[in-house]
């Protein structure tokens, strides 16, 4: 890679940190939906998880062991803005402070996220993504935070996968705050939308000028089950993509999204100005990618429209991808991760890229000499870091790769189940060990560092 190509590793704080009652945090969206029960598998929650809260410090040394040039966190909204709203709580921006400082000091740059789906439960309660407020409330969060922690962050993402916050949260409902109403759910894309725009402009005036700023969307590459379906295609890729990439891009909502969503709303929650304001300038955006999906007619009776995160799209189906899966059933398919970045670099030239998130679930053991063989997790990565190279070598730019994830985690509706995770977290005692995968990507950050080194850019 070029120089200043990133490799990093990413984690979010609902997964990781636990603490949940403590240094006056008040309750997210995800405290009320794991703490109700059916919610979760197994009836999982963060209140615990790896216990990051309190080893912070051990995880940032663990960073520098691995070599990271960044690692991507994010950013409890209701621990250093308890209620969501008024002044941050010093004892939640401590914590952040500390963790930004410790990076910095084993040279890893911080790259912060501020929302990764943990909002304010007083939030969801006057109204939640639905409603504008919620757009307001963020972008003056996300002002108190870049005062604080504007000089020294190096990137700032407003928000991670606003596709998986409206769709699944608020039309699905597998996610919090588990509402399953399609109409809620455009209203809240358009919020997210707004809120990002709203803080995106609030940032650029206060944090550092250096600091670059991004938002981090989980694009859908989507693919016909047969050759005719373009128009299944183009649905879904309104409906997952363009709504997101249309006016953060500067480009304002597609003609054909809100043809497609005429029958559901009227979009009347967009002001004059709002997509305007939406496209705020970005530095990079970020990437999440795992796998594609298939899309095809559906036969026989139209789906249940409230079961899906696809509103709207009860007249198609889904249908399921070919081995070989991941423990999530996804498939592994590193072309879709190249398609999707000379997609972007065709369609937005000159936009930076970055994956933010990469990795795979697996059942990953503790072996009795201590050892944790995940051969699996390293075929999955090895493969799509090459998927990055060739995007390189065909001119797509590309800042920089996170795995998903540093540690296992509390995987939202799936608990403690699935391990992302290229270091093993024992939750009985939050014991911390390196997988297989933990030290192969160690080696290839050195090695690339090397190259790069010696050629002036190699990956
Ligand atoms: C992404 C999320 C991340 C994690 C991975 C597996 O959608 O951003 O928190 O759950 O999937």
């Amino acid at each position: 890679m070029r120089p200043g190509f990133l490799w990093g590793a990413a984690t979010a704080a609902y997964q990781i940190e636990g603490a949940v009652a403590e240094g006056g945090r008040t309750p997210s969206i995800w405290d009320t939906f794991s703490h109700t029960p059916g919610r979760v598998r197994d009836g999982d929650t963060g209140d615990v998880t790896t216990d990051h809260y309190h080893r912070c410090r051990e995880d940032v040394d663990m960073i520098g062991e691995l070599g990271l040039d960044a690692y991507r966190f994010s950013v409890s909204w209701p621990r250093v803005q308890p209620g969501g709203k008024g002044p941050l709580n010093a004892e939640g921006v401590a914590f952040y402070d500390g963790l930004v400082d410790a990076l910095l000091e084993r040279g890893v740059s911080p790259v912060l996220t501020l929302y990764h789906w943990d909002l304010p439960q007083e939030l969801e309660d006057a109204g939640g993504w639905p409603v504008r407020d919620t757009a307001e409330r963020f972008a003056e969060y996300a002002a108190s935070l870049g005062e604080v922690l504007g000089d020294r962050v190096h990137t700032w993402t407003t928000l991670n996968e606003p596709w998986v916050s409206a769709f699944v949260g608020y039309a699905e409902g597998r996610h919090a705050p588990g509402r399953t109403e399609p109409a809620a759910a455009l209203a809240a894309a358009h919020h997210l939308n707004l809120g990002h725009g709203l803080a995106g402009r609030a940032l650029r005036s206060v944090v550092a000028e250096t600091a670059r700023l991004s938002v981090t969307l989980n694009l859908h590459v989507v693919r016909g089950a047969d050759p005719g379906e373009s128009e299944a295609v183009r649905r879904l890729d309104a409906l997952g993509n363009r709504i997101f990439l249309g006016p953060m891009l500067g480009d304002g909502y597609p003609a054909d999204l809100r043809d497609d969503t005429a029958a559901i709303t009227d979009w009347s929650f967009v002001l004059d100005g709002d997509e305007q304001a939406i496209g705020v300038p970005l530095d990079v955006l970020g990437v999440n990618y795992y796998t594609y999906l298939l899309v095809g007619r559906r036969t026989g009776e139209p789906a249940a429209e409230t079961a899906s995160p696809w509103v709207g799209c009860a007249d198609l189906e889904l249908p399921p991808t070919p081995p070989p899966h991941t423990e999530m059933g996804w498939t592994v398919d590193p072309t879709g991760l190249e398609e999707l970045l000379t997609r972007l670099h065709a369609d937005h030239p000159g936009l930076p890229l970055m994956i933010t998130e990469n990795g795979a679930a697996y059942p990953d053991t503790v072996d009795a000499d201590g050892r944790v063989r995940d051969a699996d997790r390293i075929a999955y990565l090895d493969g799509h870091v090459g998927a990055v190279r060739r995007a390189i070598d065909a001119g797509v730019d590309v800042r920089g790769y996170f795995v998903w994830s540093l540690l296992d985690n509390f995987e939202w509706a799936h608990g403690y189940s699935k391990r992302f995770g290229i270091v093993h977290v024992d939750y009985a005692t939050g014991r911390r060990t390196w997988k297989d995968s933990a030290s192969w990507y160690r080696d290839l950050v050195r090695d690339s560092r090397g190259r790069q080194a010696a050629s002036g850019q190699d990956l």
